[in-house]
């Protein structure tokens, strides 16, 4: 079976990333990762994407915090499409995607979110729900548009918030749920009609 190419775009500690290797290692996932790209010097992504062998960048706009500038973005796109990538998988990629890249991937980029959208957009989401005395929580995956986690939703997984729960603890729960979804998500998209 042919393998759906992904290019996986992450600013943190990669333990999504690592989930859909795990996944491809075991069969479970019909894909390849054909680049990893972090927007952040030495993340934790790019060393996992060494070692895994994964051919792996780093696009940095120090003018910004929150998005790429559309120059800096057209870079991106430049190395995603020269890898042959077919969907984008944001996995813990902290800037805002705007028009090159969602002009050169219609439909077909993917973020996961730790929060049962629509409910909680932005950042830490799980402490968002938390405070709001939520007694369910959990991660959303959907596509992505301009908007910040507005996009069409396309799966998602509940965890129970439970007595005595710390931002930590209940984050901690809901990316175990995030591991088992993502790849679930992405062998879903790598073996329906969509390519
Ligand atoms: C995850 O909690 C994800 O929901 C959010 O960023 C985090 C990334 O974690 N978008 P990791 O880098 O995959 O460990």
């Amino acid at each position: 079976m042919r393998k759906l190419r992904i290019g996986v775009l992450g600013s943190g500690k990669g333990s999504n990333f690592r989930a859909i290797l795990d996944a491809i290692a075991h069969g479970r996932l019909a894909a390849e990762v054909a680049v990893v790209v972090s927007d952040v010097e030495g993340a934790g992504i790019l060393r996992l994407a060494e070692e895994a062998g994964v051919k792996n960048a780093t696009v940095i706009d120090r003018r910004y915090k929150t998005r790429l500038s559309p120059e800096t973005e057209a870079e991106l796109v430049a190395i995603l499409t020269e890898a042959g990538v077919e969907l984008v998988v944001l996995a813990g990629y902290m800037r805002m995607v705007k028009a090159p890249l969602l002009e050169a991937f219609p439909r077909r980029i993917i973020n996961i979110h730790p929060s049962l959208l629509p409910k909680f957009p932005g950042l830490e989401a799980w402490r968002q729900a938390l405070e709001a005395g939520e007694k369910v929580a959990g991660c959303t995956v959907h596509y992505v548009d301009a908007g910040m986690d507005t996009g069409e939703i396309i799966a998602r997984a509940e965890v129970p918030v439970l007595p005595g729960d710390t931002a930590e603890t209940l984050h901690a729960r809901i990316q175990v749920a995030e591991h088992r979804l993502y790849p679930e998500v992405v062998a879903t998209l790598a073996t329906s009609d969509f390519r």
